[in-house]
């Protein structure tokens, strides 16, 4: 169906649907605001935590293979790149408003293709009306990792083209995926659910209810979680959920979605989540208490993979 996609952000999301695509033989140019950045995303994508080089190392992926994947991820400052892309997806800072300015450049340049917002919360008809033609606009909000990940979340707008949307579900049934389809909310379904845990996770903290890893292995555990609320933080980012927070208050002004005093001070301190997934942080919660991850200790007791 899409042949040639963009990935307008190429933090820890772009990075990883760009990876996600090439894998699938599939063309791509990520457009982000510095060199720098883009250095460190094509860095993250060959030896990154969910990198091709640890595929390479598993004998999951030939090093030819891994070059091929490479190869076919193009990066530029320059969004007219994006002029011969069929889909776009927008991936930059949880923020209505750099998202509405982004979303106009793209459609400045890119006006015929699909355009996708990967936002994690915010309301996909607001977000469509940067764009010409709103019916092929959709929320396309993928789950970190994306390369292992199943789950992609697929966003009608008001103004959503149900038949397009059918179609693009059938397309990522194609590549492996498993879509849901939701009507667009703020939070949509995952998001909603997902924030409020990672919140009262850390309201427990702050009270000194328990450490991480005791609250994440309890979940685990005792819920059958894959991984708790505070590691799952620490994965997403602690910048990005706080800014998913702002936007879910923004949107609703209901005080249950008001960022907790733990997570804005963790952000101001410069902890912003897994330094291994993200170039710069001086850690995430569990590197802030010094904490084994919840994840290495079960598999450590043979409990995981
Ligand atoms: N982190 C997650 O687990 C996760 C999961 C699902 C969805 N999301 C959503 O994905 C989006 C991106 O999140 P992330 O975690 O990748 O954030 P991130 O902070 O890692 O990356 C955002 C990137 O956007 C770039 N950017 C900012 N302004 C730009 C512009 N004008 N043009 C081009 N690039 C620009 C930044 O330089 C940065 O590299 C957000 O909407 C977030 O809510 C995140």
């Amino acid at each position: 169906m899409f042949k040639k996609i963009g990935v307008v952000g190429f933090g820890v999301m772009g990075t990883q649907i760009a990876q996600f695509f090439a894998q699938q033989n599939l063309e791509v140019v990520a457009v982000d605001v510095s060199e720098k950045t883009l250095k460190e995303g094509m860095e993250v994508i060959k030896s990154g935590r969910f990198g091709l080089q640890r595929l390479v190392e598993r004998g999951k992926m030939k090093e030819d293979e891994m070059n091929a994947v490479l190869g076919r991820i193009a990066t530029s400052t320059d969004y007219s790149v994006l002029a011969d892309c069929d889909l776009v997806i927008e991936a930059v800072f949880e923020n209505a408003d750099l998202k509405l300015k982004v979303l106009k450049e793209i459609d400045a340049i890119a006006g015929d293709a699909v355009i996708g917002s990967n936002t994690s919360s915010i309301s996909i008809t607001k977000l469509s009306s940067a764009v010409t033609n709103p019916g092929k606009f959709l929320g396309i909000h993928f789950f970190n990792p994306v390369q292992v990940q199943k789950l992609v979340e697929l966003v009608k707008g008001l103004l959503s083209d149900e038949k397009l949307v059918v179609e693009i579900k059938e397309w990522f049934i194609g590549l492996g995926k498993v879509p849901i389809v939701v009507n667009d909310s703020p939070g949509f379904a995952t998001s909603r659910l997902g924030l409020l845990l990672g919140k009262e996770a850390m309201m427990m903290l702050q009270e000194g209810v328990a450490t991480p890893q005791d609250i994440d292995i309890g979940m685990m555990l005792g819920y059958g979680y894959s991984m708790g609320p505070i590691e799952t933080g620490d994965l997403v980012g602690l910048d990005t959920r706080l800014r998913i927070y702002e936007a879910m208050f923004d949107a609703t002004k209901d005080p249950k979605w008001a960022p907790p005093k733990l997570l804005v001070q963790l952000v101001d301190a410069g902890y912003l989540g897994d330094p291994a997934v993200k170039p710069g942080s001086k850690g995430g919660v569990y590197e802030f208490y010094g904490q084994e991850r919840a994840t290495q200790v079960l598999r450590r007791l043979g409990l995981r993979k």
